[in-house]
């Protein structure tokens, strides 16, 4: 079964096909469009910006991915793209660009829910994980903890209290002056360290649970920074911005999988699958293998390029549902919620 994906929840405009195998999903193509340089001068995704660059990017994405995977139209057996949740403008552009091809072509339609895209988009690696599967989703806008039974059902555990992991990374880059988007760029930073800044406290919480909270790592980078105003503009040469972000860093991937060991016990799980952006995360990558190792776990991390937003997690997804019997009444959905 070949399956387009695509996907446009935030600033990210991606296609790809897919071929759906007994052997699990191969990726024939993909393609995506950054917006970084547009959404780059503000700091931060500009949603009405964002909605306007889809729609001139959406059919150029679609017609090469095709190309790329040397098909057409014709060849296709289902279209899958994100109904939600995301930035209801960017959604839009894909989401009726791809109704309206589905119904000139009768090809078989099905909308998608983001996060089942993050998880799928570990069927690329580990097509035979075994489940229960302890999912730790990770993005600029997510910081979420779910129990799956299978690759189609999200089960919450736990998510952050207040921001996501991701936005610690860009906020932080933001005010180190590195660029954006924060989290490759803070990575790249920490990697060159020599020896790491003095550590960040983990937040303590009064239930005495192995909760999340990161606006507090936010404040202390700024405290940081106004007690050294150099910092602000030394830049990623510097010895003391490297430390500074491999503080950070190593204080991110550790706080992340403090709560997993006691999920995993209480849950059975047999596995963990880390996915989102900041899943790239060099340092959450390597703690990650040597915390499943050390527990028992299979761990399942996909390829950096398929743990940021892209078309093949959602066709990976989108060929496991059951197509939809009506797609002209379906809309896009910017808080849909997963199970609906
Ligand atoms: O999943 P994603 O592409 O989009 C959202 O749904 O948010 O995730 C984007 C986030 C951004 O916050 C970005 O800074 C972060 O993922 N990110 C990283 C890395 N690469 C991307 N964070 C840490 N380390 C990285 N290497
Ligand atoms: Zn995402």
């Amino acid at each position: 079964m070949l399956v387009l994906g695509l996907e446009s929840s935030c600033d990210d405009c991606s296609a790809a096909v897919v071929e759906e195998t007994p052997a699990g999903p191969v990726l024939r193509s993909l393609v995506r469009e950054s917006q970084d340089a547009i959404h780059g001068p503000f700091g931060g995704v500009v949603p009405e910006l964002a909605a306007r660059e889809h729609l001139l990017q959406a059919r150029a994405v679609m017609a090469g991915a095709l190309a790329q995977a040397g098909i057409g139209l014709a060849d296709l057996d289902r279209i899958a793209v994100t109904q939600g949740p995301g930035l209801v403008g960017s959604l839009l552009a894909t989401f009726s660009a791809s109704k309206a091809v589905a119904w000139r072509q009768h090809i078989p339609w099905v909308g998608v829910h983001h996060l089942l895209g993050h998880l799928n988009a570990a069927r690329f690696v580990a097509p035979d994980l075994p489940f229960p599967a302890l999912v730790l989703l990770v993005s600029g806008g997510h910081t979420h903890l779910y129990l799956a039974k299978d690759w189609t059902s999200l089960q919450l555990l736990q998510k952050t209290r207040d921001d996501a992991a991701g936005e610690a990374f860009d906020k932080t880059a933001r005010m180190l002056n590195l660029g954006y988007p924060g989290g490759p760029l803070v990575d790249a930073c920490a990697q060159t360290a020599l020896k790491g800044a003095e550590r960040f406290t983990p937040p303590k919480f009064r239930d005495g649970k192995a909760s999340w909270s990161f606006s507090g790592l936010k404040t202390g980078v700024k405290l940081r920074i106004e007690r050294n105003p150099r910092l602000a503009e030394a830049g990623p040469a510097d010895p003391e911005v490297q430390a500074l972000c491999l503080a950070l860093q190593e204080a991110i991937a550790t706080w992340l999988l403090k709560p997993v060991p006691e999920w995993a016990e209480s849950q059975g799980a047999q596995s963990l699958v880390i996915s989102g952006g900041v899943a790239c995360n060099s340092r959450l990558r390597t703690d990650a293998a040597t915390l499943a190792a050390r527990i028992g776990l299979v761990l399942a991390i996909p390829e950096p390029r398929l743990c940021t937003d892209n078309g093949a997690m959602i066709a990976a997804a989108g060929a496991l549902l059951e197509p939809e019997v009506n797609p002209w009444s379906q809309n896009a959905d910017a808080d849909l919620k997963l199970g609906a």
